[in-house]
């Protein structure tokens, strides 16, 4: 880690696309006086189904853009990013860099679950660094996860609710709920949207947990103990490789806001 002394620099946050805007959601709940910058792969979205060889290179370039900005931090806020190539990418920067994966299930090292389950993209179930993290913190625990590939492209849509979604989800978490699961962790930035379907389907018995909540509280801490943390205005500047049709409107789904302005970029080397 270098040069961590100038607290006003601004935080960098990347994701294949706009669903990282639920995690600087999140960041500017606890984080209300800093500058942030955003990269979204609008372009090459989803990463979820792509090899591990090709999200280290698209996550590559996302790294080196966003150290253009002179970046305190960097949040990958990409559940696919952080479980396929958080290793290479912290080896190839000296910019600290925080996934989604560690910090992301703090919470539930305190409680006593036996069994939880775990849904994600495609690449983030296949790599199991979830199930081994979660393994290597609690002896004895029971895991089950479950690719849901139809969530983002649900989400995009802004379909979230609804007999279609619902049908989807009751579906894809049967055999979770078979298997009696205490928790599930939403492990894709998409996911929390889906929050109330979810609930409706899994019942009140089973907690849902949403790293990106977490990773906030763990990013601010990460700060104050660096003497990091920013006391300047609040922004957030967004990058996109590619901005499609109504993206202002999706973006405010994810953000909860409309953006200002919204900046085409091209990261590709
Ligand atoms: N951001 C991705 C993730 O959290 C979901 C979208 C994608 O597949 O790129 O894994």
């Amino acid at each position: 880690m270098q040069n961590l002394e100038h607290k006003e620099r601004p935080i960098g946050v990347f994701d294949s696309g706009i669903g990282g805007l639920t995690v600087v959601k999140e960041i500017r709940k606890v984080l209300p006086k800093e500058a942030i910058i955003y990269f979204g792969d609008s372009a090459r979205v989803p990463y979820g189904t792509k090899s591990k060889e090709t999200i280290l290179r698209f996550a590559r370039e996302d790294v080196k853009f966003l150290q253009r900005f002179n970046v305190k931090v960097i949040v990958a806020a990409c559940f696919s990013v952080s479980s396929n190539a958080l290793e290479e990418l912290r080896k190839e920067t000296s910019i600290p860099i925080i996934g989604m994966i560690g910090p992301g299930i703090n919470n539930i090292l305190e409680k006593s679950y036996k069994k939880i389950g775990i849904i994600g993209t495609q690449a983030t179930i296949t790599s199991k660094t979830f199930e081994r993290v979660l393994k290597n913190k609690l002896k004895g625990i029971k895991i089950y996860s479950k690719a849901c590939p139809l969530f983002v492209p649900l989400v995009e849509e802004g379909w979230f609710s609804g007999k279609v979604p619902e049908l989807v989800a009751e579906e894809y978490l049967a055999p979770l709920l078979d298997n009696n699961i205490e928790a599930l962790i939403l492990a894709c930035t998409h996911y929390p949207l889906l929050y109330p379907t979810i609930k409706k389907i899994i019942g009140e018995k089973v907690d849902i947990i949403e790293p990106g909540k977490e990773v906030a509280i763990f990013l601010k801490k990460f700060l104050e103990n660096n003497n990091l943390i920013g006391f300047g205005r609040n922004s957030l500047s967004l990058y996109f490789s590619d901005i499609p049709r109504d993206f202002r409107k999706i973006i405010k789904n994810f953000l909860g806001t409309y953006p200002r302005k919204i900046h085409l970029v091209n990261v590709e080397n």
